[in-house]
């Protein structure tokens, strides 16, 4: 597995993480799944994904219990990215969420703890100061953002005083390339690390389609012999600021995602990605 920094902080993370939408439930808590889902999360961390995002609100804080599951015994070698859910984001809510994630989590420390979503009632700066809050004391080690524009993005590191800003998670897949007009050139020049989440579209890159730009993903893959998923994982991680964390339940697609990672296609095939899916 290949490493990057984590924003400027020193930690190094793998490029390729676990998502766990879906894992532990969706919107609701499934019971009854955990030990499919703990094997496809284990199995990610074998192939040395050891990095796993999850948040709060995924199945209603199941996903994070299922989470702990998957890294007992090796929580030491496992970095956790979890979320405090937007409507939580006032200082005494931010101290609470995190203490029940990490109850959840069954852990003493968060290694990132992220605003899933900003909220425009809520003064970045209230939020923040509870995030410094929460390193002082060790129950956090960095603090991101999700979803925040560029604009949102500066002010959340303009509200920290001790930190700063590790990581903003936002949509980035072949075909949803809008952070490349702003966001992106902004993280790479603060150091700041994008997690790429939906990295294969829900699943749809895989699916692929008839058009030129799904044949040129198709012949790119043949030539690498590898499969659409891994190539268009293998093209985010190819640019600088960024890391991504697709989802897998299935062992087969974990598999997979592993695989995308380890090597590099030519500049000209990844040119030729950039026009075909402009
Ligand atoms: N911050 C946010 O607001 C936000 C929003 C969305 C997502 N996220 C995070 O990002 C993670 C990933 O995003 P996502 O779950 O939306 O989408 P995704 O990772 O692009 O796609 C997941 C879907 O693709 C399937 N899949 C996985 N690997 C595959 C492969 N190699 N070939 C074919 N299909 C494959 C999965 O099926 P199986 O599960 O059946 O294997 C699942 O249905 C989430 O799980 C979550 O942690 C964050």
């Amino acid at each position: 597995m290949e490493f990057k920094e984590l924003g400027n902080s020193g930690t190094k993370i793998p490029v390729l993480g676990l998502g766990t939408w879906g894992i532990g439930g969706f919107s609701s808590r499934h019971l009854g799944g955990e030990d499919d889902d703990v094997r496809a999360l284990k199995l990610g961390l074998d192939l040395e994904m050891r990095f796993i995002d999850t948040a709060e609100i995924y199945a209603r804080g199941h996903s994070e219990e299922v989470v702990a599951q998957a890294v007992k015994s090796q929580r030491e070698n496992v970095f956790i990215a979890t979320k405090v859910s937007p409507e939580n984001l006032q200082y005494d809510d931010v101290i609470r969420s995190c203490e029940s994630s990490l109850k959840r989590l069954e852990t003493s420390f968060i290694d990132l703890y992220q605003i899933h979503w900003p909220n425009t009632s809520i003064p970045v700066a209230e939020t923040m100061k509870a995030m410094e809050r929460l390193v002082a004391e060790g129950k956090i080690r960095h603090i991101g953002v999700s979803n925040f524009s560029v604009r949102q993005t500066r002010e959340a590191q303009e509200a920290l005083s001790k930190s700063t800003l590790a990581s903003n998670q936002v949509e980035f897949s072949l075909v949803d390339r809008s952070i490349e007009e702003d966001l992106l050139p902004y993280a790479e020049k603060q150091h700041i690390t994008v997690i790429a989440y939906s990295p294969i579209a829900r699943g749809q890159i895989s699916k692929g389609g008839r058009n030129e730009s799904w044949q040129m993903l198709d012949q790119i893959a043949s030539k690498y012999s590898k499969t659409k998923a891994q190539v268009a994982l293998n093209w985010l991680i190819a640019k600088k600021p960024v890391v991504a964390i697709p989802k897998a339940a299935s062992l087969d697609h974990v598999r997979e995602n592993a695989g995308a990672a380890g090597w590099q296609m030519s500049q000209a095939d990844y040119e030729a990605l950039n026009q075909a899916f402009k």
